[in-house]
C-alpha cells in the first residue's frame, strides 16, 4: 500500500513549535517509528510552507497512491485552492490534525478541506497520523 503523507505550514516546526500543543517529537521522529512499525506500507513525506507547492503535490500523488494523510494545518482554515485540489484528485485523502482544533480558537473550526475529506481525525496528538493510517489498512 502506498500513502502519503502531507504536511502544511510550520509543522516542519514540529518538536520544537508550541511544544506545549504539539508535543516535542519532531517529525521526522514519529516518521521513523511509523515506517518501523508499519514495513508492509510504501510512505512518501511531504512538507511545505508554500500553498501553492501543497496543491502540486496533492495534484502528483493524488492518481498515483492509495491514499492521502494530509495536515493542511492553517491552510486548513483558509485555503479554496487545497480544498479544490482534494475534490480533485481521485484518491481518499484523510484530513488530520494534531491538536483539537474545535477547543481552540474560532477560526480553526472551521476547514474547507472537511467536506471532501474520507474522515477526519483531530486532537489525538501524532497519533491522529497512525489512527488515518490504520484506516486505510483496514478498508484496503
Ligand atoms: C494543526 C491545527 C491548525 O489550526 C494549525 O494552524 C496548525 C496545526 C494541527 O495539527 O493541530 O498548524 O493543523
Amino acid at each position: 500500500m502506498k500513502i502519503a503523507i502531507i504536511n502544511g505550514p510550520n509543522l516542519n516546526l514540529l518538536g520544537k513549535r508550541e511544544t506545549n500543543i504539539y508535543g516535542s517529537l519532531s517529525f521526522q521522529e514519529f516518521l521513523d517509528e511509523l515506517k518501523n512499525k508499519y514495513p508492509e506500507v510504501s510512505f512518501t513525506y511531504f512538507q511545505s510552507n508554500v500553498e501553492g507547492e501543497l496543491i502540486d503535490k496533492l495534484q502528483k500523488v493524488g492518481y498515483a497512491y492509495d491514499g492521502i494523510i494530509l495536515n493542511a494545518a492553517a491552510y486548513t482554515h483558509t485555503s479554496v485552492g487545497i480544498a479544490d485540489a482534494v475534490k480533485a484528485i481521485e484518491i481518499p485523502v484523510i484530513e488530520v490534525h494534531i491538536s483539537n482544533t474545535y477547543s481552540r480558537e474560532e477560526i480553526r473550526h472551521q476547514s474547507y478541506i472537511a467536506p471532501n475529506a474520507k474522515g477526519i481525525i483531530i486532537g489525538f496528538g501524532l497519533q491522529s497520523y497512525e489512527l488515518a493510517l490504520q484506516s486505510f489498512l483496514i478498508n484496503k
